[in-house]
């Protein structure tokens, strides 16, 4: 069965003092031996004081994004060799709001996508319509779209360590959740996408949901078979809060292997 994961993004958020006591609160809950892969995404400056909090422990280090460039000329972009010497496991890569707000198109994002996965980093790719796109009917076509350039561009085969969010943009932040029915209808089409090119990584693949995601709309989101854990934002800022949603996450897993799922 797929290992359950969670990642908080703590966005553009945290200070020195504020991660120092949100960690304090955190690890003695999430740093233990856990069913789920557990990883932490807080903004650049503060990658190494998290990652030396997490040093020895379970709990995995991520960067909410990267460069594809490989070094030189780029100035104020972070390419993946650094975010390898701090410790990171993930990066984020095409999220909606870098999509959205910082105009990274389909190419964009294969190309991040394969700088990632070169240095040995699982990238967490991204994908999501936006509410016009949602209201106009558009989820399946966004969805093909996104998921296809980066398979077409990169190759299946680089996907073995990938993991795939689905964020719908007009979730995130918002408090507005995708229904737990949309959410797996959503996640099935991706996982047969993958299982067009290549099966064993479509059965393999961690699939995740992000949007105002919270302690109590997770439960019935984990009941879904293809949802896998959640890409967590503002929750993840509250510790009681993101520590409750792993419970969650581990409790519907725990449910679904009783069942032989
Ligand atoms: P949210 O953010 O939980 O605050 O909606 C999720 C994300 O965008 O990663």
């Amino acid at each position: 069965m797929i290992q359950p994961l969670v990642i908080a993004n703590w966005k553009m958020n945290g200070s020195y003092a504020a991660n120092y006591n949100l960690l304090t609160y955190l690890l003695p809950e999430i740093a233990v031996n856990r069913l789920a892969r557990i990883g932490l995404c807080p903004a650049y400056p503060y990658l190494a004081q998290v990652g030396q909090r997490l040093v020895g422990s379970p709990v995995w280090l991520g960067a909410q994004n990267a460069s594809a460039y490989s070094e030189g000329a780029h100035t104020g972009e972070v390419n993946v060799a650094m975010l390898r010497e701090l410790g990171c496991e993930y990066v984020l890569v095409g999220h909606s709001e870098r999509r959205l707000m910082h105009g990274e198109d389909d190419t964009a994002v294969a190309a991040k996508f394969a700088a990632v996965e070169a240095a040995g980093i699982s990238p967490i790719l991204c994908v999501g319509e936006n509410l016009a796109e949602c209201e106009a009917g558009e989820t399946e076509t966004v969805i093909t779209r996104q998921v296809m350039a980066v398979i077409d561009q990169v190759g299946i085969d680089h996907f073995f360590n990938a993991v795939i969010a689905y964020e719908p943009g007009w979730a995130n932040g918002t408090g507005q959740i995708a229904s737990s029915e949309h959410v797996q209808y959503v996640h099935g089409l991706i996982r047969r996408l993958l299982r067009d090119r290549d099966p064993y990584i479509a059965r393999e693949l961690q699939l995740i949901y992000g949007g105002s995601v919270n302690p109590t709309n997770a439960i019935a989101l984990f009941q879904q078979p293809d949802v896998n854990g959640a890409l967590v934002g503002g929750a993840s800022l509250d510790a009681r809060a993101f520590i409750a949603i792993c419970d969650a996450l581990e409790q519907a897993h725990r449910h679904a292997l009783a069942q032989g799922a």
